[in-house]
């Protein structure tokens, strides 16, 4: 794993975006694979204010996003479909056309599991960006989730489910269930980069980079990926 240690969030971001862009300009044609939270936020913006002014084009990129929470349609504020319009898509000029996102409100959750991985095959990743959950994990892949793990439909930990509760106005509206692309279908994205920021995820950038590759600590799994690249900043890093 390649480690790339920056000052502050600040500029997290923008060695981040070099990375995506250099992918985008390599490839205009390029399939992202994209993450939600709060850490990608920076990034993102950085990408939006360069296609204002470069023009960077995004009009033959696809992409595929990692999660989505069970049972919030695509309109819903907090459903990541919103969250990615929202803070990406809309500013980049990406249409709904070229997004794909795991259906939360879909009748059978085997079917939805099934057209996902489908997908997937169909769209190789260029690059997958990814957050850090706090417990180590990714995407939402929970501590002891298999490695071979294709898309399925998690409970949450409580753990994750308070993390994510400071974007809900109640912690009891945070959904308890969430589809996720699996582990084995983030491995094989040809690059992959993982951002991480602040003290709270040091524990788990340690364990990360430093401890064994085990279920227990899903992001460990990257250490076997050929192309994987980690900024951190000074916070998140602190343990290494
Ligand atoms: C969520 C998402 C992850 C994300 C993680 C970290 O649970 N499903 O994809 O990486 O939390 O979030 P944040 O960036 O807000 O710390």
């Amino acid at each position: 794993m390649k480690i790339i240690i920056t000052k502050n969030y600040e500029e997290m971001s923008e060695r981040a975006a070099g990375v995506i862009l250099g992918v985008v300009k390599q490839n205009p044609k390029a399939v992202l694979g994209l993450a939600t939270g709060t850490t990608p936020l920076g990034l993102y913006a950085k990408m939006i204010s360069d296609r204002r002014e470069k023009g960077t084009d995004y009009s033959q990129i696809r992409t595929v996003n990692l999660d989505e929470y069970k049972g919030l349609p695509k309109t819903h504020e907090q459903s990541y479909a919103y969250f990615m319009k929202k803070n990406l898509f809309d500013g980049l000029g990406i249409t709904p056309e070229q997004t794909n996102i795991e259906n939360g409100t879909a009748k059978d959750e085997e079917a939805e599991c099934l057209r996902y991985d489908a997908l997937l095959e169909e769209l190789p990743r260029d690059i997958q960006l990814l957050g850090l959950g706090s417990n180590g994990h990714i995407a939402f892949n929970e501590p002891g989730t298999p490695f071979s793990s294709g898309t399925h439909v998690v409970e949450l930990a409580e753990s994750t489910v308070k993390d994510n509760a400071r974007l809900f106005e109640d912690i009891s509206e945070v959904p308890r269930k969430a589809y996720t692309m699996g582990i084995k279908q983030i491995m094989q994205a040809k690059k992959i980069l993982i951002l991480a920021s602040g003290a709270n995820k040091a524990d788990a950038v340690y364990k990360m980079v430093k401890g064994e590759v085990t279920e227990q600590v899903p992001a460990s799994i990257l250490q076997l990926h050929p192309d994987c690249t980690l900024i951190a900043d000074e916070a998140a890093a602190q343990k290494l």
